[in-house]
């Protein structure tokens, strides 16, 4: 008998979210009622409901491989019919500061290249280079990300001390394209290389398009919602780890919390 499995519109709707590290999910765990975890592959995924809606929480750990297959077990094991990816990025346009937030467009791969057999960056045999996060998930990120950079929610979450603490004054909401790679930039000159061979980019993180091409493959529609943390620079090994520490889980749970009051 063929196993025919029940088409994205048939299935109950079951949001996966990620992010790659504790502390940008913590917070959103916090949001699940009836919670339960399950382990499997070194993960822990965080069961329950968020206003009353299925959502699986996981945090992936660093990179492209990790990520991918992260994403891999929350479909297939856990028949998620929608995933956002929740965390922070590093800004490479110098429009950028810390504190802002950017929500992703389109997610590329900066690490990928087999030229000379195929045009640099783009994805073996998927003939890809670009992935489109999904419009109608990524809309629906903007309101609730604009919803938080509002001074006033954002200063019942955050005290102006902390804020100031890392210049933060009047965070702004950007939609662009971001790039991923197995690579954390610590340098003006690696920030420099990547502006001058992908211009558009907004942010470089570690995850985000390993996950758009998981989700492609799958037919799963995504959203990548990313805070900046660092500019990427010889101050990001010090930026990264504070706001890490003190900022990314209040933005990740404020965004996804209100996330669910649109749907
Ligand atoms: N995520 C946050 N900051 C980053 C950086 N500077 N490089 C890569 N990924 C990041």
């Amino acid at each position: 008998m063929e196993f025919v499995k029940p088409s994205n519109q048939m299935q109950q709707k079951i949001v996966g979210i990620i992010g790659a590290m504790p502390e940008e999910i913590n917070g959103v765990v916090s949001l699940l009622s009836d919670c339960t975890q399950t382990s499997m592959g070194m993960r822990t995924y965080y069961t329950g409901r968020i206003n009353g809606i299925k959502t699986v929480v996981v945090f992936s750990r660093w990179g492209k491989v990790a990520a991918a297959a992260t994403v891999a077990t929350l479909i297939h094991e856990f028949n998620i019919t929608e995933l956002i990816f929740t965390g922070v990025a590093g800004a490479v346009n110098d429009q950028l500061h810390i504190g802002d937030i950017v929500i992703g467009k389109r997610m590329i791969q900066h690490d990928m290249d087999a030229r000379p057999l195929m045009p640099q960056y783009e994805i073996p045999l998927l003939e890809k280079t670009f992935f489109d996060c999904d419009q109608t998930q990524s809309a629906i990120a903007v309101k609730a990300t604009a919803t938080l950079l509002q001074n006033s929610h954002l200063h019942q979450l955050i005290s102006k001390e902390e804020l100031l603490a890392f210049n933060i004054v009047s965070p702004r909401l950007f939609i662009g394209d971001i790039a991923s790679g197995d690579q954390f930039f610590a340098t003006s000159q690696q920030k420099k290389q990547l502006i001058k061979q992908l211009p558009a980019t907004l942010c470089v993180e570690m995850e985000g398009a390993a996950v758009a091409q998981v989700c492609f493959e799958n037919d799963i529609p995504f959203a990548v919602i990313r805070t900046i943390s660092d500019v990427a620079n010889e101050q990001s090994h010090i930026d990264f780890p504070s706001f890490i520490q003190k900022i990314a889980g209040k933005y990740s749970k404020a965004i996804i919390g209100n996330i669910f009051s649109n749907y």
